[in-house]
């Protein structure tokens, strides 16, 4: 079948998309985005999260069919290489990378959160994240940048 979707702002198609088929797999294998990374497929580790009309959702999880004539925004659309989100930035300012692929799901999620609540407590941040998994860092760094985020994009530049 054909699925047409908004994805990061343009009207995308993929054809030849199977019943059983995930939006992951959609973005990933057929629309050129890999940003959005599949760890273990079964809605545990939060590395595929992308919008879907707004609403933070893991992507392994969705049928690529649901998001015929919704929109999706994944990690790719939140910034570009040239022009990084704040979120994004405040990732490599902490040192919050290492292999990177839990990156992409908590950017999203951290993205979310502050679009909801603009200076989250540690709690908030903690209770946020929980669903996306690091299996490298230790999330100390992870709450480092969503608390740099955050004090960016409320003017509280160093
Ligand atoms: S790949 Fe989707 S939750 Fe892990
Ligand atoms: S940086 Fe490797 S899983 Fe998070």
């Amino acid at each position: 079948m054909r699925v047409t979707a908004t994805v990061n702002g343009l009207i995308r198609q993929a054809d030849d998309v199977w019943e059983g088929e995930s939006l992951l797999y959609m973005l990933r294998e057929r629309l050129g985005l890999p940003g959005s990374k599949n760890a273990c497929e079964q809605g545990e580790c939060g590395s595929c999260t992308v919008y879907l009309d707004g609403a933070p959702v893991c992507a392994c999880l969705v049928a690529a069919g649901q998001a015929e004539g919704r929109s999706v925004v994944t990690v790719e659309g939140l910034g570009s290489a040239d022009d990084l989100h704040p979120v994004q930035q405040a990732f490599l300012r902490a040192g919050a990378v290492q292999c990177g692929f839990c990156t992409p799901g908590l950017i999203v999620a951290a993205h979310d959160l502050l679009s909801r609540i603009p200076m989250p407590t540690d709690l908030q941040i903690r209770e946020a994240l929980a669903g996306n998994l690091c299996r490298c860092t230790g999330y100390v760094k992870i709450l480092d940048a969503v608390r740099l985020a955050a004090g960016e994009m409320n003017g509280d530049r160093e």
